[in-house]
């Protein structure tokens, strides 16, 4: 990382609450880069890098103020929060109340309308920062619920760009997304972009409903397809187009990492390391409440219980990267799963045998593809999900066909990957048997499963989501 001279203007803008890399501070005084967790920064980072665009997004500190520097071939715009703006427009409205409200309403959401006073005041700030980095017609693509007022915003600061929005996370149920006090603002908010882009048709469909019913905008009544047929909603003398882009991950380049002989090494001491079990199951999240980790921590119990699992047998690891840790629904998931641990190493381990691998960490890249490769089970269970990345991470790490992945229906991904092991999460019967047929999956009916959902993931690309958006938006991505 450099500091660059005078930012620069762009042509191509991507505005994220967060930037893809975070500042840390450490003990000493010091402080360092490191990579920012989550599924939008996974996924846009490689695009953005290979295009030398800006990115204007929260350095994940509170009350700092960084210059805009340069990333390699990407310029980086922080955008400053205070203390209270963290606690009320991140904390508090981004992630206690749309996040909950959005994910089917798993757990409560808070209203509270000082921090949407928050939410409008630092979306404003973003928009401005937009403004000042974007050159003169330049795209502009906004990123994620946070920002849901930022397109409007933009436009009216910058009616010369070409704007994009898209929504990383479920768009919910009308009758869910109709409890938000400021619901018209919002509908507003996103209707200031040219493009409104969500996971799947659904989430489009009920945006367009909304927009006549909330804005009283008449939308097109064809089916949305998926990267084809966007409806369109007819904003005064604007078209607003809203499709669906299941997004991806850099696949084929996270299959060349999977088949390195350092990786594959990696793989072989963690399956030594864990004692050469029969089986290894794997999850890998951040610790969040929609992720379902108590849903597969209940059904190990019951296995373990009913005798069809042994810890000497199948060693399962939870991988848990930190997550939002002061907002209390997190508090007590944290208190909630790591208490199933104890109790269930305590009924089931056995000297050098926990029944549960638990690291609440985040870990490298390789390290993660390591885990992969070693996983003869992996676990992704959430209760509701836009995508569920990992899960396609694990399908591209497999190259040797091994492996079995069982995934919930309520996650985005399970639209593409039908060939995976489908379990609805709220029924353990079900996860359970899943589970257990994962774990004694006929070897040639394993390798059937994992070349099919391979062909998906290996043709649908970060690249071809980013390509498809761009292409509907009329902004044709230069390399
Ligand atoms: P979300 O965006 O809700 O976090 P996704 O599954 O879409 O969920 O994306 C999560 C991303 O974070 C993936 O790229 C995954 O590899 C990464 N990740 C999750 N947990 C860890 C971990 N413990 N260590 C390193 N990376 C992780
Ligand atoms: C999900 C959201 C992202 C968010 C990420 C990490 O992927 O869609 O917008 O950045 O989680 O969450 P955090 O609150 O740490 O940014």
């Amino acid at each position: 990382m450099s500091k660059g001279s005078e930012p620069r203007k762009a042509d191509f803008v991507v505005v994220a609450n967060r930037l893809p890399v975070d500042l840390e501070r450490m003990e000493d005084g010091t402080q360092r880069w490191k990579h920012s967790p989550g599924g939008l920064v996974t996924a846009l980072e490689p695009f953005l890098r290979a295009r030398q665009g800006a990115w204007v997004g929260w350095p994940g500190v509170a009350d700092v103020e960084v210059d805009p520097f340069a990333d390699g071939d990407m310029w980086l715009h922080p955008v400053r929060l205070s203390t209270a703006e963290f606690r009320e427009y991140y904390e508090g409205f981004s992630n206690a109340t749309l996040w909950p409200l959005y994910h089917d309403v798993v757990v409560p959401p808070v209203f509270d309308r000082s921090w949407w006073d928050s939410y409008q005041r630092v979306n404003q700030r973003f928009a401005e920062a937009a403004a000042e980095v974007s050159a003169e017609g330049a795209t502009v693509w906004i990123q994620d619920y946070q920002l849901q007022l930022v397109p409007a915003m933009l436009r009216e600061l910058r009616p010369d760009l070409r704007i994009g929005f898209f929504l990383h996370i479920p768009f919910p149920p009308v009758e869910l997304f109709m409890q938000l006090p400021w619901r018209t603002e919002i509908v507003r908010g996103l209707l200031g972009a040219d493009l409104v882009g969500f996971h799947r048709p659904g989430g489009a469909q009920n945006f367009m409903w909304l927009a006549r019913r909330l804005a009283g905008f008449e939308p097109s009544r064809a089916q949305v397809g998926v990267r084809s047929r966007p409806g369109v909603v007819q904003v005064g003398d604007r078209v607003v187009r809203v499709g669906a882009f299941p997004i991806s991950i850099a696949s084929g380049e996270l299959d060349q990492l999977a088949r390195t002989r350092e990786v594959q090494q990696r793989a072989k001491a963690i399956r030594s390391e864990l004692g050469n079990p029969r089986r290894i199951m794997l999850g890998v999240d951040r610790l969040d409440y929609t992720k379902g980790i108590d849903v597969r921590l209940n059904a190990m119990y019951e296995l373990l219980s009913e005798g069809h699992a042994t810890v000497e047998d199948v060693a399962m690891i939870q991988v848990a990267t930190p997550s939002r840790e002061r907002v209390e629904h997190y508090k007590q998931m944290r208190e909630d799963i790591e208490r199933k641990v104890g109790s269930i190493n305590g009924e089931f381990g056995r000297v050098g045998h926990p029944a549960v691998h638990y690291l609440h960490t985040s870990v490298d890249r390789k390290d993660l593809i390591a885990f992969y490769c070693a996983a003869d089970v992996m676990i992704v269970t959430p209760v509701r999900d836009g995508m569920n990345l990992v899960c396609k991470e694990y399908v591209a790490s497999r190259g040797d066909l091994g492996g079995s992945l069982v995934l919930s229906e309520f996650a985005g991904a399970a639209a593409e990957l039908t060939s995976a092991l489908l379990v609805n999460p709220h029924d353990l019967d079900g996860v359970k048997d899943s589970m257990l047929a994962a774990l004694n999956i006929d070897q040639a009916e394993g390798r059937r499963r994992m070349r099919a959902l391979r062909r998906q993931v290996l043709t649908h690309d970060v690249d071809r989501w980013a390509r498809s958006f761009l292409e509907a938006l009329g902004a044709s991505p230069t390399e």
